[in-house]
């Protein structure tokens, strides 16, 4: 039997050509209607989970902040931890459970850096976190709903393994362009339609002058 893993739910804010940050990195897609609907999105999920390169970018609390509710576990792939000690997310983490996810080939001295303050640190992967075995782990602990809220390089991941459940995206109403502009999910990328992963279109929410789109 497969091992339990937790449910996924793919997160973002897009511009109508599909990038999630412009190509020199600001992602400041969202309007405050939709911040608040993806905060109580949030304080509903057991954990956020992210890549190193979104907090080295946004630098993001990851909080529950445009509502009440709780904070969810957050989660940042990480392989060899290099996360700065400065950001927004090793500066709280005495007050909000973070869980830095690092592969086997974190240097000893990234690894005593990061020891020094009250985080979970999991291993898994011998070069780069191994996503679905990091996964299973976290299923065994009280984590059941993941919101994958990026970056590109992450989501791309994630899809290319099938290990995303559910997507909740917005559409906002820019066009950013761009070659070198991060797109919802980058990485190698499909080479046929047919190999692509097909969403089934749950939901459509009007939003002023944005669209959420509800996928399984
Ligand atoms: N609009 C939105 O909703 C939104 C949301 C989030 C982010 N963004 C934007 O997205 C941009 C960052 O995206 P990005 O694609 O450059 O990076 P990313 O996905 O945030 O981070 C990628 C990094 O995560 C680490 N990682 C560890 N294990 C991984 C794994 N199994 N799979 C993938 N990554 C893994 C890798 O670094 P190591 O090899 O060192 O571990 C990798 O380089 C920023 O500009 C940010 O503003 C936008």
């Amino acid at each position: 039997m497969a091992a339990f893993r937790p449910n996924v739910i793919l997160s973002a804010a897009i511009s109508v050509d599909g990038k999630i940050a412009t190509k020199t990195g600001d992602s400041a897609l969202s309007s405050l209607v939709d911040k608040k609907r993806l905060h109580k999105l949030r304080s509903s999920v057991d954990a956020i989970l992210v890549g190193k390169n979104t907090v080295l970018h946004d630098d993001p609390l990851l909080t529950v902040r445009y509502t009440d509710g709780k904070n969810p576990i957050r989660i940042v792939l990480d392989s060899l931890g290099q996360i700065p000690i400065d950001s927004q997310i090793i500066k709280t983490c005495h007050k909000i459970q973070t869980i830095i996810a690092v592969s086997e080939k974190i240097p000893k001295k990234n690894l005593n850096r990061l020891s020094k303050f009250p985080l979970d640190i999991v291993i898994s992967g011998k070069n780069r976190v191994d996503i679905k075995k990091l996964l299973e782990i976290l299923g065994k602990s009280k984590i059941k709903t993941i919101l994958l809220e990026g970056g590109g390089a992450t989501n791309w991941d994630f899809v290319n393994q099938g290990l995303v459940d559910q997507a909740i995206i917005t559409v906002t109403p820019f066009l950013i362009g761009g070659k070198d502009a991060k797109t919802l999910v980058d990485g190698d990328g499909s080479s046929k339609i047919s190999h692509s992963l097909r969403l089934k279109l749950k939901k459509i929410k009007r939003q002023n002058n944005e669209v959420v789109l509800y996928y399984n």
